[in-house]
C-alpha cells in the first residue's frame, strides 16, 4: 500500500480513519508539499488570470479585501529580489514570484474619497489584512496545484523587507506577508510530516496535558521518515551538529535567536498602528 492509497500515513507516520472514498481535491490536499525547483516554463497569461482569480476567491473580512498582489514576471526584478535571500538561490529558477501584502492603504483612500474618518488604525485591522492575504495566498497555491503548478511561500523575504520595500516600492500602510515562488515543478518535493490531530485539535476545550510525550512520539516518527541533515540544523554555529537532530529541537533552536525583531519598527515606519 503506498502513501497515496493511505493518506494518514503519508501525512501522520500513524493510520488514520478515514472515508473509503476521500475526493481528489481533498486527496490532493492531504499530498501537497512545497516546490523549490522549476522549470524555465512560462505561465501563460490565462492561467495567471485564473490562478489569481482563485486566490480572489478567498474569503476576506467583511468583504474588506484588504491585502495586494504584485506579479513579479520580469526577470531583472526576480533576480533583484531573489538576491536579498542568497541562501534560496532556487528563487531564481521560478518564471514567477507573487508577493502577497496586507494593503491598508486602499480603504484609507476610499476613506479620504467618500470623505469619512478612518478610525481603524489598529491592531485588529492589521490582523485582518495579514490573514486576508493569507487565505488568498493559500487559495492561489490550491489552485496551483490543481493545475500542476509548484508553488513555495518565502517569509524569507522580510529578513530584508525594507530593501524589497524599496524594490517593489511598497507605499505606506502597505506591508509583505510573504513572496510565493510558482513553477512548473522541476523536482517532486517530499512530503513532511505533520503533528497528530491529538496534539493540534483539542476537544471541547484547550488540552496540552500530554504534550511532552506526544511530541517525543511524533520527533521519533519525523526522524524516522526524514532525518535533518546538517544542512537543515538550525544554528549549528551555536549548537553542534546532531547525530539525531528531532523536530521539536529545531525548532526551539529556531526560535532560541530573535528573527526579524525589527518588522514592528517596519510597520510603525509604514503608517501601521499594533495599538
Ligand atoms: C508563511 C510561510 C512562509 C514560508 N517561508 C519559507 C521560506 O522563506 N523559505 C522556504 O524555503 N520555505 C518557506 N515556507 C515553506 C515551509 O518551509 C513549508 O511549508 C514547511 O516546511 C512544510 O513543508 P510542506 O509545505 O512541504 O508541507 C514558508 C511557508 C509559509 C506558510
Amino acid at each position: 500500500m503506498t502513501d497515496a492509497d493511505n493518506p494518514g500515513q503519508g501525512r501522520y507516520g500513524i493510520d488514520l480513519d478515514l472515508p473509503a472514498d476521500i475526493p481528489d481535491p481533498i486527496r490532493a490536499l492531504l499530498n501537497r508539499r512545497v516546490i523549490r525547483k522549476y522549470k524555465a516554463d512560462a505561465i501563460s497569461d490565462q492561467t495567471m488570470a485564473l490562478l489569481l482569480s482563485a486566490a480572489q476567491s478567498a474569503p476576506t473580512k467583511s468583504n474588506l479585501q484588504q491585502y495586494s498582489i504584485i506579479i513579479i514576471r520580469d526577470p531583472a526584478i526576480r533576480d533583484q529580489v531573489a538576491d536579498l535571500v542568497p541562501s534560496m538561490p532556487w528563487m531564481k529558477t521560478a518564471p514567477v514570484i507573487a508577493v502577497f501584502l496586507g494593503d491598508l492603504r486602499r480603504i484609507r483612500r476610499l476613506a479620504e474619497i467618500r470623505g469619512h474618518s478612518y478610525q481603524n488604525n489598529n491592531a485588529d485591522t492589521f490582523m485582518n489584512a495579514a490573514v486576508d492575504a493569507a487565505l488568498a495566498m493559500q487559495c492561489f497555491i490550491t489552485a496551483a496545484d490543481h493545475l500542476g503548478l509548484g508553488t513555495c511561500p518565502i517569509s524569507y523575504l522580510r529578513n530584508r523587507i525594507d530593501d524589497l520595500a524599496e524594490i517593489l516600492a511598497l507605499p505606506d500602510g502597505v506591508f509583505p506577508i510573504a513572496g510565493l515562488c510558482v513553477g512548473y515543478p522541476d523536482d517532486s518535493g517530499y512530503l513532511s510530516m505533520r503533528l497528530p490531530q491529538k496534539i493540534v485539535v483539542h476537544q471541547d476545550r484547550y488540552d496540552d496535558s500530554q504534550l511532552p510525550g506526544d511530541v517525543e512520539d511524533y520527533d521519533e516518527r519525523a526522524h524516522g521518515r526524514f532525518a535533518l541533515s546538517a544542512a537543515k540544523q538550525r544554528h549549528t554555529d551555536k549548537y553542534g551538529v546532531l547525530e539525531k537532530c528531532t523536530w521539536s529541537e529545531n525548532v526551539a533552536r529556531q526560535l532560541s535567536l530573535p528573527e526579524r525583531a525589527g518588522f514592528a519598527d517596519f510597520l510603525k515606519r509604514k503608517g501601521i498602528k499594533l495599538d
